[in-house]
């Protein structure tokens, strides 16, 4: 695992969206695995600029996002299907054919997450997925417990994620949806590279915990430290509670790779 610094979300964001960018120009026809949530939108917005300002091209890659609320058509707002809609899908030269979510809304659940997997492997697999954070150190929704070796399936909210996703719902608890189909833990480490971005102090504590707390199933973003090829970029606030971060900064400052990105 690789921590970044970066002074602020939007360095951090901006960053984040660069190494997403180099993998689109690597391989146009990546598969890349996307998160929803507030912090993704500063990464979306960029991607968005370097499409129409730099020529960033979407039209080969294909998408499938972690998860998907339970009960939500796709036409309500609060979806996912209708954030990535509005904050990235609309707004490149994506074929929408080509993004994929679990369908919140199937008859039969347990079906729906084996389809999401089988397509996902046939698909070849994911290069390089997107994660945010819960303040539950959820990835995904990965809540506390969830099996380490977990699957694409069906899991209930805890009510401390509730309360936080509320604010999208305006602040209406009862309006959030209890139950979301989400990727597994297992199935995310699958993904050959891994970009997790945290931003603000709110993050601080519990990437404390899963970055250089022991691997457990009640922090589940601490299985990332399983990861051969996982980076997490950081705005100084959500590090706050890092005990390494002068080793950090200093990676940042001296690994070759991040030559290009120091500027
Ligand atoms: C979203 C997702 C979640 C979010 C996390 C952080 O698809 O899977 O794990 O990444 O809840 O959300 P924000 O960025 O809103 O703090």
């Amino acid at each position: 695992m690789e921590v970044i610094l970066r002074p602020d979300a939007e360095a951090a964001a901006k960053l984040a969206a660069k190494l997403v960018a180099r993998q689109l120009r690597r391989k146009p026809d990546s598969v890349l695995g996307l998160a929803t949530g507030r912090t993704m939108e500063r990464l979306y917005a960029e991607l968005v600029r370097m499409h129409r300002e730099e020529g960033l091209d979407f039209s080969l890659c294909r998408t499938f996002n972690l998860d998907e609320y339970i009960g939500l058509p796709v036409t309500d707002p609060h979806s996912y299907r209708h954030y990535m809609n509005e904050q990235l899908f609309r707004r490149v030269n994506i074929d929408l054919r080509n993004t994929h979510l679990p369908d919140g809304m199937a008859t039969d659940l347990g079906a729906e997450c084996e389809r999401y997997e089988e397509l996902i492997r046939s698909t070849g697999g994911i290069d390089l997925q997107l994660l945010g954070i819960g303040e539950s150190g959820h990835i995904g929704f990965n809540e506390p417990l969830s099996s380490l070796r977990s699957r694409t399936r069906d899991k209930s909210l805890m009510p401390e994620t509730l309360a936080v996703n509320s604010a999208l719902f305006g602040g209406d608890v009862e309006q959030v949806p209890h139950r979301a189909i989400t990727m597994g833990v297992g199935t995310i480490l699958d993904a050959r590279f891994i970009l997790l971005l945290a931003t603000g102090p709110r993050k601080a504590v519990i990437l404390a915990k899963a970055l250089e707390g022991p691997v457990t199933s009640m922090v589940t973003a601490s299985a990332l430290q399983l990861h051969p090829a996982c980076r997490v970029i950081l705005d100084e606030a959500a590090a706050s509670g890092l005990q390494e971060k002068s080793y950090y900064r200093w990676i940042f400052e001296n690994e070759p790779e991040w030559a290009p990105y120091r500027g």
